[in-house]
């Protein structure tokens, strides 16, 4: 199979409708775009990943297969532009291109369609993300579905706790994830009850986050980033006050890796075929802790 058509048909098997907007995805503005490499040609094999990382990259390489799927951006910055990396002659990039070069490897994103909805159970689509997730981390038996929600599990992803420590919590992330920590705001003992996976927690809108948190009465929330102003004060404050208020900073590639490993379990269907080897390599943690 040809690489152009894997792509295509991971794109006709997903919803393909922003799942907030409900507004079709626009192949000319989407993020899903060929990052580097020719399309046209034979698929040797696929690896999929969160970041395909100089590491992961040469794993690709070693297993055989001339196309990542990747779920962030090639190139480190949004749109993946790379003219002023090439006008700056950036050792960096220079270098990994030179390695994708060598090794005729292929990057796909795949964001925008695997988060607009993969098909589930009696007709239903849920985000293969956050899906991923909360099956390798044993959480998805806490989603609290919400009936306005056309894609399951699309963020805000809300969670029902049976009142369980923020620590066990922790502990059901990094054993199910694979991290090698979690950045903790708050009591590692409170018990929790309502969780949530809120949006982008990156300063500009995080007063509706706040507002999310009041309303819905959110104890803990397990984030993708986390900045120390806005929602990082107000649960610090609110634990000061007494109320079991956590924060569970797990890092954004760290909680949407397992979704690139989950797409494992739907790809043969969505390409016709288990005759391509397909594996998932791990770009993994990017984090080290040093406690005193
Ligand atoms: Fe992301
Ligand atoms: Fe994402």
């Amino acid at each position: 199979m040809r690489i152009s058509e894997v792509i295509q048909k991971i794109k006709d098997y997903s919803r393909g409708k922003d799942a907030h907007t409900n507004q079709p995805i626009d192949d000319a503005l989407s993020r899903d775009q060929v990052l580097y490499g020719s399309i046209d040609k034979e698929c040797t094999g696929i690896v999929t990943t969160c970041f395909a990382s100089v590491e992961v990259i040469e794993k690709a390489h070693a297993c055989g297969a001339n196309l990542i799927i990747s779920h962030e951006a090639l190139f480190w910055n949004h749109g993946d532009h790379t003219d002023w990396l090439k006008a700056e002659k950036n050792s960096v990039y220079l270098r990994k291109k030179k390695l994708l070069d060598d090794y005729g490897i292929t990057v796909w994103r795949d964001h925008d369609y695997i988060h607009s909805g993969m098909p589930g159970a009696n007709k239903t689509w849920y985000d293969g993300i956050f899906k991923g997730f909360l099956h390798d981390t044993g959480l998805e038996k806490y989603y609290v579905p919400n009936i306005n929600d056309s894609v399951k599990y699309s963020i805000p992803v809300m969670l029902n706790l049976p009142g369980l420590t923020v620590r066990e919590v922790a502990d059901m992330i990094i054993k199910g994830a694979g991290l090698n920590g979690i950045r903790l705001i708050g009591d590692p003992d409170a018990v929790v009850h309502n969780a949530c996976i809120p949006m982008h927690l990156i300063g500009f809108a995080d007063k509706e986050t706040i507002s999310m948190i009041n309303i819905k009465n959110i104890d803990l929330l397990i984030t993708m980033e986390l900045i120390d102003y806005t929602v990082n004060e107000y649960m610090r404050d609110g634990a000061c006050l007494g109320d079991p208020k956590a924060i569970l900073a797990c890092g954004h590639f760290n909680t949407e890796e397992p979704g690139m490993k989950y797409m494992l379990n739907w790809l043969p269907e969505a390409l016709g075929t288990d005759t391509i080897p397909m594996t998932f390599i791990k770009s993994g943690d990017a984090s080290q802790y040093i406690l005193p």
